[in-house]
């Protein structure tokens, strides 16, 4: 297992490069399924969740050819159906594969994603909106199994806006007898990247980034040929990463027309923001104002951004609040935090920051993909070294993360430690 040792205290100064969006690159690689042949998908980033996602687009039967950030994936002799536990387990998003096969194979054996640790995560939406299509649904021995002959258009309105619940009925009414009208459907970005994707493939969706999605069924889709979004998320990590060391940031190919409410947060709290030809030029040079939030579905504060914010917040000159209004456990980067002098409490769903004058190095653990972000962000501005272990969650999402903050002045190294329990 790896850690990151993060020696604080220097302001970054520097230019780093958005990646393709992990949550955009997860939904098209599933997506080619759906179609017969060579799909092409760019701008790919290298990133763990991309990885097991191929090794699950492999084991059902697809081909894939990865060069730098170029994927070619042929689904010719794709024939398989199943998306095995051992895979699933590890990387929730597996559950995108479900609407594509059983569109286009007329059935699936997906297991079920089991516990996370940000929250329960059900897929109970999801499954809703196949059975409406008519899709049978059985459970079994910790799989869905999913059959259908046609699936037939439906009207599906959610209970809950679900972004990948969003993505699989879409992906899945693409190739539905009718139409199909889903409503409370997901308006994130990267809903909007995979209908372009899917329409420039002979798709018919439209309503895509609103909250009725319409799908027009069609026989067949060509395969995909697309370029993938840059990643907000990392977009809005690294703009945190310029405020919270009261540096410059250069951040080229930042998605800002997707980052309207982060933006705005990150303005308020004194961080600076100047477009230029070579991206957007973020910096701040006095501690955070005090600034809070309460994350909500796209367009409102993305939940993948508040423990983020909150390791800037660590060091406002006031008190925030932050609400989590999306997952019911995403604070496990509090305790963690704790360790290095901030003070935040919290209750229930809602976090009190309590601006401290300056952060001490520690050695804390990453729990999950977005807490690790977090962790490195607060080491960035801590006196002296912080280690971070279990980076692995950060592998999962954050295209060399270590190479991009050092070219930009930090001072980050990666240690091999010993798994737990073992000297
Ligand atoms: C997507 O997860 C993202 N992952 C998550 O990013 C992101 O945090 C989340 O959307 C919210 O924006 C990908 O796109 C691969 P949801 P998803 O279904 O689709 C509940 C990251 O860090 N729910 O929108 O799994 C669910 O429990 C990851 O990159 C049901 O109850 O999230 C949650 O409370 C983390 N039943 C809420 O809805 C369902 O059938 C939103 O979940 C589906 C969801």
């Amino acid at each position: 297992m790896d850690k990151l040792v993060v020696t604080g205290g220097r302001p970054l100064v520097g230019r780093v490069r958005i990646s393709g969006a992990k949550n955009a690159a997860l939904p098209l690689m599933a997506a080619c399924l759906l179609c017969s042949g060579k799909s092409r998908l760019s701008n790919l980033p290298d990133l763990k969740d991309v990885r097991t996602m191929g090794a699950l687009l492999t084991t059902l039967g697809a081909r894939l050819n990865r060069r730098g950030g170029r994927l070619h994936l042929d689904t010719s002799a794709a024939a398989g159906e199943e998306a095995p536990y051992e895979l699933v387990k590890t990387m929730r998003a597996s559950v995108l594969v479900l609407g594509p096969l059983v569109a286009r194979r007329g059935q699936a054996r997906v297991s079920l994603p089991g516990g996370c640790a940000i929250g329960e995560r059900p897929i109970d939406q999801h499954l809703k909106g196949l059975e409406a299509l008519g899709c049978r649904i059985v459970l079994e021995e910790g799989y869905v199994v999913a059959e259908a002959k046609r699936l037939k258009g439906a009207e599906i309105s959610l209970d809950l806006v679900t972004v990948t619940g969003t993505e699989n009925l879409i992906m899945a009414a693409c190739l539905a007898k009718g139409a199909t009208v889903i409503r409370n459907a997901a308006r994130e970005p990267e809903v909007v990247d995979l209908c372009n994707a899917l329409n420039a493939a002979g798709a018919r969706i439209s309503g895509a980034g609103t909250a009725t999605v319409v799908v027009e069924g069609v026989e067949e889709l060509a395969p995909l040929d697309h370029r993938i979004m840059p990643d907000r998320i990392e977009a809005g990590t690294y703009m945190v990463a310029a405020g919270i060391t009261r540096g410059e940031l250069t951040i080229a190919e930042a998605p800002l027309e997707h980052l309207t409410a982060v933006v705005g947060k990150l303005k308020e709290a004194g961080l600076r923001f100047q477009q230029t030809p070579k991206g957007v030029v973020v910096s701040a040079r006095r501690a955070p104002r005090p600034v809070s939030l309460i994350t909500g579905p796209y367009p409102g504060f993305p939940t993948d951004l508040q423990a983020q914010l909150m390791a800037l917040m660590t060091l406002n000159t006031g008190s925030a609040v932050m609400q989590e209004t999306i997952f019911e456990n995403r604070f496990m980067h509090v305790p963690e935090l704790r360790r290095l002098g901030a003070e935040v409490d919290v209750t229930g769903s809602t976090a009190v920051v309590k601006g401290v004058r300056r952060l001490k190095g520690a050695q804390v653990m990453a729990t999950d993909l977005r807490a690790s972000a977090c962790l490195v962000l607060a080491g960035l501005a801590a006196e002296g070294e912080t280690h971070i272990s279990r980076v692995y969650h950060l592998d999962r999402g954050y295209e060399a993360i270590d190479q991009k903050l050092t070219a930009a002045g930090a001072q980050v190294r990666r240690e091999s430690e010993p798994a737990p329990g073992k000297k």
